[in-house]
């Protein structure tokens, strides 16, 4: 998809369709006014609310062949995130109808680069599509173009809009990642398509291999590879930036890397069992995150390590009551060989810190307890540093990315005893995503670090009206801005 900044006033801007932002409790702008939208506001067939779309064609006064006005909701309550949903419906409205060419009208009173950046985003992201396997694309036709059309507004405007297709185009890279069948993506090939990230877009990169890990320690990863033919790879991606800050500051990006997650002997029902090939879509979105770290060039190193596995109950499988010495040196008894996320973010979380990480964040789709705690709604956040905390709660709001802090405290230590290693890999029956944390924060202490359980944001079940079924790309938004808004 084209994507363009066009700065004109309203009437003379040419597309098949221009997108104005309405809102609920009437009109109160000259534009509106204009537009003549005014007698529809009257009548209730506008009404403003969220993504709530009146298609109009030959308005008076316009180049554009057609008008729609999109639902955003309350005035007070909007802002970029909002935006970026707002367009995302526009785009989906249109392409339906398919137009493959459209804008959206900034209103000067929100043409700051930041909602030019979140229109972008949101037609990028609504247009997407998982259907690269359909050999019918459903007949409907696709976006083409789609430009950012503001009657003023500076240079910032040009880099906002470019910020936002180069965020975009790297969600619905790890959207696609995650939505690719186990058969077509194990730890090996995406181990490839990440090295090819790396060197399209300058990252250093390097994958270490069975021989190498095992050479290194890393009991505890390997020992989740154990049951499948496929072999495991540690992808570990490098953002050093061209000016040395001088600083000390060097961030570690860990995802879950799990092709499928069959439970392995701790087998999983059958029943919905396909959807466990989002496994790696922690692991998609911090390769996503690299790649779009590589052209928006933060001032600080970031490395992204990502273990890679496929959880299979293959005869050579660890069982149930197997001990492992994790790279830390912490033995492991292996309860449930189904809780194989923490095992192998154990020694990637080790792994980071010893390549000299000063900051970790983690994201995993590491637990079922955590989508019942939260729903769809929000990821569970963990933390062991308040500043850390801070500062990525501040990017996720930004990124309209919602996270929710959960407890991490000694006082769940006692659900993770373990009679003959150091800890088990599962705590009991109750506080499943906090137990889950507890076990992990064993490897990340005493680096600063955040754990995002994204189990429940990572996939969505029915589309919704900005974006389409499946994989979310969430949280990669947040850890780019996390790098880019980084100030020593
Ligand atoms: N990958 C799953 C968690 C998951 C569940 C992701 C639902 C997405 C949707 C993880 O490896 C897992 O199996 N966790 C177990 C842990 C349990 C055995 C302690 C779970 O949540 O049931
Ligand atoms: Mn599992
Ligand atoms: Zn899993």
């Amino acid at each position: 998809m084209q994507v363009s900044l066009q700065r004109q006033p309203i009437e003379n801007v040419e597309a098949e369709a221009v997108i104005v932002v309405v809102f609920e409790g009437g009109f109160d702008r000259s534009q509106e006014a204009r537009l003549g939208l005014g007698e529809l506001y009257d009548s209730g067939e506008i009404a403003g609310k969220p993504y709530e779309m009146t298609l109009l064609h030959n308005v008076a006064g316009l180049r554009a062949k057609r008008l729609l006005a999109a639902g955003a909701g309350k005035r007070g309550k909007f802002g970029p995130a909002e935006m970026r949903r707002v367009a995302g419906a526009a785009i989906r409205h249109l392409q339906a109808r398919s137009i493959t060419q459209a804008a959206l009208f900034l209103d000067p009173a929100y043409a700051g680069a930041d909602y030019a950046a979140a229109a972008v985003e949101g037609a990028i992201l609504g247009e997407f599509e998982p259907d690269r396997y359909k050999t019918d694309k459903k007949g409907s036709k696709r976006l083409e173009r789609f430009t950012v059309a503001a009657a003023e507004g500076g240079l910032d405007l040009d880099r906002a809009v470019e910020r936002g297709r180069i965020t975009a185009e790297a969600q619905n890279f790890a959207r696609e990642l995650a939505n690719e069948p186990a058969n077509k993506l194990t730890p090996m090939l995406l181990a490839e398509r990440a090295c090819k990230v790396a060197e399209d877009f300058g990252l250093e990169y390097e994958v270490l291999d069975r021989d190498r890990m095992a050479q290194l320690g890393m009991g505890s990863l390997l020992g989740v590879a154990l049951g499948s033919a496929e072999p495991p790879a540690l992808i570990i991606l490098r953002y050093l930036p061209a000016t040395a800050s001088g600083g000390s500051v060097h961030l570690g990006l860990v995802g879950k890397g799990v092709t499928f997650d069959t439970g392995g002997i701790s087998i999983k029902p059958a029943d919905g069992m396909e959807k466990m090939k989002y496994d790696m879509a922690g692991g998609a979105a911090m390769i996503a995150a690299m790649r779009a770290i590589a052209q928006l060039k933060p001032s600080i190193p970031v490395t992204a390590l990502i273990p890679a596995v496929e959880n299979m109950p293959g005869s050579r499988a660890q069982r149930p009551g197997d001990i492992v010495t994790s790279l830390s040196g912490k033995t492991i008894e292996v309860i449930n060989t189904d809780a194989e996320g923490r095992l192998i973010l154990a020694d990637a979380l080790t792994y980071a810190r010893t390549l000299g990480c000063t900051h970790l964040v983690d994201a995993a789709t590491l637990t079922g307890a955590v989508v019942v705690a939260l729903g769809h709604v929000h990821a569970g956040l963990f933390s062991n540093d308040d500043a850390l905390r801070e500062r990525i709660m501040l990017a996720a709001r930004a990124e309209g990315e919602k996270m929710w802090h959960l407890p991490l405290e000694d006082d769940y230590k006692d659900y993770l005893k373990s009679a003959f290693a150091d800890l088990p890999n599962v705590g009991g029956r109750y506080g499943g995503a906090v137990t889950a944390a507890m076990f992990l924060k064993e490897f990340a202490d005493p680096t600063p670090w955040i754990h995002l359980d994204i189990a429940g944001t990572a996939w969505l079940d029915e589309s919704k009206p900005f974006l389409s079924k499946g994989p979310t790309g969430m949280p990669m938004r947040t850890m780019v801005r996390l790098a880019i808004d980084w100030q020593e």
